[in-house]
C-alpha cells in the first residue's frame, strides 16, 4: 500500500514519520524503516549529518539510508562496550533496515 507526504514536509536535512517509515530528504528524499536496531528508537525523530546518514535520536547509530546498513555504532554510554556498536554494525549488514521505494509527482512524495 502506498502513502503519501507533502513533498514541503521533507525539506533537505529533515526526517519525518509516514507510516512505517522514517522519510527523510538528505539532498535526495529517502525512506526507511522507523526501528533503529540498536534498541528500537524511532529514526522518524533522528537527524541528519553532514555526510547524509540518518542519525539515531538515542544513541547516535549512523545509517546508510541506501543500503540501510549501521556505519557508526551507538554512542555514549554505549560506545564503552567493547564491541556492541561493530555487533550491531554486523547485524545489519544480514538485517538492513527496511528500505521503501519514493517517488516524487508533482507536490507529492509516495512511498512503498
Ligand atoms: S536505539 Fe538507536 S542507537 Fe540506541
Amino acid at each position: 500500500m502506498s502513502h503519501s507526504v507533502p513533498a514541503a514536509n521533507v525539506p533537505k536535512g529533515t526526517v519525518t514519520a509516514v507510516e512505517q517509515y522514517a522519510v527523510g530528504n538528505n539532498g535526495e528524499y529517502f525512506a526507511v524503516g522507523r526501528k533503529c536496531r540498536h534498541l528500537r528508537a524511532d529514526l522518524a525523530g533522528g537527524s541528519i549529518d553532514p555526510e547524509g546518514c540518518l542519525v539515531c535520536p538515542w544513541h547516535g547509530a549512523k545509517y546508510d539510508v541506501n543500503t540501510g546498513h549501521m556505519v557508526g555504532g551507538p554512542q555514549g554510554i554505549f560506545a564503552k562496550i567493547p564491541g556492541l556498536g561493530a555487533a550491531f554494525m554486523a547485524l545489519t549488514r544480514v538485517l538492513p533496515l527496511k528500505r521503501g521505494t519514493i517517488e516524487k509527482r508533482g507536490t507529492s512524495l509516495y512511498i512503498d
